[in-house]
């Protein structure tokens, strides 16, 4: 059921405030006493995490390790399940290891996490399937709660993993005691807020349909970000490519420079996820690199920032000021939803992108 939408993409990116709601709710709510993830979990015997998953879910563990890094102090590597499977990485039983699937079939990912089995100190899954074979061969299971996901390209599973694993990076710096107690409190209210932000973020959506109207027109664009918005950058790129079938890119802003740049003309169009923060700075001095060689861009922030740097850019999106680590949670609602109305403009299959499969369950 489309509950009135014209593809479940489009419902499910819209449910995602009161989905996200749910799952925020789940995994904080037992603030003042035990939470779930405080059972289940312990951070204090750990030398590092390892997260492997495949696609977007990838990137949700990409996002993530910028959060259990800057939170929680805990060295983390990521990587794809079809690199981790074959590399032979060394794992010590001081490692927990994290596999992250919506479908939790992904053949790639749980050969990943059974080449982890026996050598992690824990097996940890992030599913949206509970009943999968990755949940069913893990120790702890963690239900990103998002209810079916029909849409093959990726949008609300995607932003329930990252709560699941911002709320296991606030665990982590709980258990860790890597963070007075003022600075936790704090980030646990930025994650409860965000559900409601997820709501104020959709008011955008009148300004990216008329900017992809623009955007369906061309062969390539690329995407920018810094920091946890880097990560962003990347799913934003996947998700045009897979629905709406235009060449794109994500690039670190600040490795533009290094290569990409060559690629800018007046027929490039470069979305860059600009949010007012500490980084904001360095990332208007790439976007004026991009623009003094004719580059398009799509700018990306809040009032703040467009007032200070939206003047010059070819098409502005404003969403509301989002305040720390876990904006990428909301900014990704406008990211899907430029790759979805881009698609419904170029009148593509938006639910089953064409050469797409939902459940990738071969090699
Ligand atoms: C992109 C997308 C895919 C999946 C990937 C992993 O929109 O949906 O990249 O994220 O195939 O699938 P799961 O999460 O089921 O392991």
């Amino acid at each position: 059921d489309k509950g009135g939408y014209r593809h479940f993409m489009a419902k499910e990116i819209a449910e995602q405030s009161s989905v996200l709601a749910a799952a925020v709710k789940f995994y904080l709510s037992g603030r003042e006493g035990q939470t779930m993830l405080e059972n289940d979990l312990d951070f204090t015997n750990i030398d590092r995490v390892v997260m492997v998953a495949c696609g977007t879910a990838s990137l949700a563990c990409f996002t993530a390790k910028y959060w259990f890094e800057q939170i929680a102090g805990v060295p983390v590597e990521i990587d794809i399940a079809s690199e981790f499977r074959y590399r032979e990485p060394p794992i010590s039983d001081r490692t927990l290891a994290i596999f992250v699937s919506q479908s939790g079939e992904t053949a790639d990912t749980l050969a990943a996490l059974r080449y982890c089995a026996g050598k992690a100190g824990k097996i940890v899954s992030v599913v949206n399937v509970a009943e999968s074979s990755i949940a069913r061969e893990s120790d702890v299971v963690l239900p990103i709660l998002a209810g079916p996901e029909i849409g093959v390209a990726s949008t609300k599973a995607f932003t329930c993993q990252l709560v699941v694993l911002a709320a296991m990076a606030l665990q982590a710096a709980r258990q860790r005691k890597v963070l007075p107690a003022e600075a936790l409190s704090k980030l646990e209210d930025q994650l409860l807020q965000m559900p409601g932000l997820m709501a104020d973020v959709m008011t955008c959506e009148g300004q990216v349909k008329a900017i992809s109207q623009q955007l369906a027109r061309f062969k390539d664009a690329i995407f920018l970000g810094r920091g946890a918005m880097y990560p962003l950058a990347l799913e934003g790129a996947l998700k045009l490519k897979e629905i709406s079938y235009i060449h794109a890119e994500g690039y670190a802003s600040g490795e533009l420079k290094h290569g990409p740049i060559a690629l800018i003309d007046d027929d490039m169009p470069v979305v860059v996820i600009a949010p007012h923060d500490e980084m904001f700075d360095k990332t208007v001095s790439n976007m004026q690199e991009v623009m003094a060689r004719g580059g398009k861009i799509v700018m990306l922030s809040d009032a703040k920032g467009l007032a200070e740097a939206g003047g010059e850019t070819w098409q502005q999106i404003e969403v509301p000021q989002i305040e720390g680590p876990f904006a990428p949670i909301a900014y990704a609602v406008p990211i899907q939803l430029l790759a979805y109305h881009t698609a419904v403009e170029k009148g593509t299959d938006v639910d089953q992108p064409r050469n797409l499969a939902k459940s990738v369950t071969v090699e």
